[in-house]
């Protein structure tokens, strides 16, 4: 087997083994295992840990000819998950277990998976935003702690005798969490945890904003650049200037089907028109036609107001770009030489007009 196979097979392998190593790391914990039990399990880790050491090295080596590798991530991933394991056990015995140290392989998981990628680039498109709530969260949780102290303090000074102690309080009621191990006695202090959870409330809220903002404004520009790329093998765009395209780009959604998928059909009322990327499509008029490759396709319905003139179905699985009727009429109202294309392409295929099967 050739190394980079090797690497891939490994790879692939990892969150198996990670799922196994996480397993006997949680078992080890078990007091009053038996010691052959105990041996086994980190027996278990150290067949693991050799076979994560063999892939790093193998991408380290491969990285040396591919620079753009596994990405930074995932490289960092792997390195932890050798190297952490590695310094606790060289540590004086006694010091560290190191077979605890491989708990580091819970994010083996996460080191391909888009969505955490996804994470990752909203917490760090965010990252402003965050700090402020958490900015927020910190001046209320210093603030509910400091009032406790003066109102609760006096009566409880066990539990609220300086603003440290008082601060367990604060943040266990801030984040509503409330175990009740503490609790205020006087009125004023009942107010006060009364206003402390409404905050908690408030500022939790703020960051599952945030973060829900953060995320559609991800998908979406994610979705207009896919879109931007695939509008470029469309012919009718390709004279639009750009204000315009960009904001067609922004309309339009993409849409997949299998052979033999019927996309829209005669008699119905049209509701989108639609822009072929890939495959090939049947339109059943007299004579049927097929449509390929940047060509489009009920469009006719939109102009005319009329029920669609034909069935059209899919021949080969297909890609295509769907536009809503509403958008289509702000298209072409703001865009008379497209408009004019449009509208000469649905006269040729009436047959009102001279011009090439299928139209454009
Ligand atoms: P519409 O009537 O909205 O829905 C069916 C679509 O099939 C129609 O718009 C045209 O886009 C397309 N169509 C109908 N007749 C022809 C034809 N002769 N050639 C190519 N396409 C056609």
């Amino acid at each position: 087997m050739t190394p980079p196979a090797l690497s891939s097979l490994l790879s692939r392998a990892g969150v198996a083994l990670a799922v196994a190593g996480l397993f006997a790391v949680t078992l080890r914990s078990v007091p009053g295992l038996h010691p052959t039990t105990h041996r086994a399990l980190d027996l278990v880790l150290l067949a693991i840990w050799a076979v994560y050491a063999l892939h790093l090295a193998l991408e380290l080596v491969a990285l040396r000819r591919d620079p753009a590798g596994p990405g930074r991530f995932a490289l960092a991933v792997d390195v932890a998950a050798v190297a952490l394991p590695l310094m606790a056990a060289a540590l004086p015995s006694g010091t560290a277990d190191a077979g605890f140290f491989c708990a580091v392989w819970a994010l083996k998981p996460l080191r391909d998976l888009p969505a955490f990628r996804l994470m990752v680039t909203v917490v760090a498109n965010e990252w402003h935003s965050m700090m402020g709530v958490l900015s927020l969260f910190a001046l209320v949780f210093f603030l509910a702690a400091t009032t406790a102290y003066l109102v609760e303090g006096p009566g409880q000074p066990e539990a609220f005798g300086s603003i440290p102690r008082a601060m367990w309080w604060a943040v266990t009621t801030l984040t509503t969490t409330g175990y009740g191990d503490v609790v205020p006695h006087t009125f004023a202090g009942r107010l006060l945890a009364g206003a402390v959870m409404m905050c908690g409330i408030g500022v939790f809220a703020l960051w599952a904003g945030v973060l829900a903002n953060g995320f559609s404004e991800e998908m979406r520009k994610r979705a207009f650049t896919e879109i931007w790329g695939l509008v470029s093998s469309v012919p009718l765009f390709a004279d639009l200037p750009h204000r315009d395209l960009a904001q067609i780009v922004r309309v339009l959604k993409t849409r997949r089907a299998a052979p033999g998928a019927v996309l829209c059909r005669r008699g119905d009322i049209g509701t989108e028109m639609f822009f072929l990327l890939e495959g090939r499509v049947r339109v059943d008029s007299a004579p049927p036609v097929e449509l390929g490759q940047g060509q489009y396709f009920g469009e006719m319905a939109l102009i005319s107001g009329a029920p669609r003139l034909a069935t059209v179905t899919a021949v080969t699985p297909v890609m295509l770009l769907t536009l809503h009727a509403s958008d289509f009429q702000l298209l072409i109202e703001q865009n008379a030489p497209l408009a004019d294309s449009i509208h000469r392409t649905a006269d040729e295929r009436r047959g009102l007009r001279p011009g090439p099967a299928g139209g454009t």
